[in-house]
């Protein structure tokens, strides 16, 4: 059964209670939550299956804990790891920056050699502006809890059997 490191911060609790979604949905692998506020510097390198939870703040910014941790991705090698994304954001209030630290961190672990998976349609999203776009799809699986909230779980599952292929082995 593969081990997956499911690494996350969270302000007010929503990205947090995805991961514990994820977590509680994905069968046939054992997923270790890690809140990157408690993390290790090298917390990572144990992991070739690595899911990344991270919200937007500011405007356009990383989440708190993500900015204090993000070193650690910079630090890491990633060319042997298998990873997906999922962002939280508020497309209306934040338009032109929607789910744009999710398009931080796939930067990152992409210069440090990862294999991302779970691209994401931007069906259904009304913004303006977002980094986390690549090639005309999201880069991870976009949710917003501050406008979209009757979607997530759906999104969520839908997105889980689109990756469980990469990572259950
Ligand atoms: C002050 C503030 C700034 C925010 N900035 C952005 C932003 O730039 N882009 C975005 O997509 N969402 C933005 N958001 C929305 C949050 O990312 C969203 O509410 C998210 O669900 C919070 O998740 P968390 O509680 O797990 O941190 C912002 C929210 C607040 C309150």
């Amino acid at each position: 059964m593969s081990k997956i490191g499911l690494f996350y911060a969270s302000s007010t609790g929503n990205t947090e209670d995805v991961a514990k979604t994820i977590a509680a949905n994905m069968s046939g692998a054992e997923i270790v939550l890690h809140n990157v506020a408690d993390c290790v510097n090298d917390a990572m390198e144990e992991y070739q299956y690595i899911i990344i939870g991270v919200s937007t703040w500011g405007e356009g910014e990383l989440q708190d804990d993500w900015e204090d941790f993000f070193q650690n991705i910079s630090e890491t090698d990633f060319s042997d790891k298998i990873v997906a994304l999922f962002g939280l954001g508020d497309q209306e209030e934040y338009c032109d920056n929607f789910l744009d630290a999710m398009g931080t961190i796939y930067n990152e672990v992409i210069v440090k050699g990862a294999t991302v998976v779970g691209s994401w349609s931007v069906d259904g999203y009304n913004y303006e502006e977002s980094t986390a776009i690549r090639d005309g799809e999201f880069v991870g699986l976009a949710l917003d809890e501050d406008n979209q909230s009757e979607l997530t779980n759906e999104r969520i599952v839908k997105w889980i059997e689109e990756i469980s292929p990469y990572f259950i082995k």
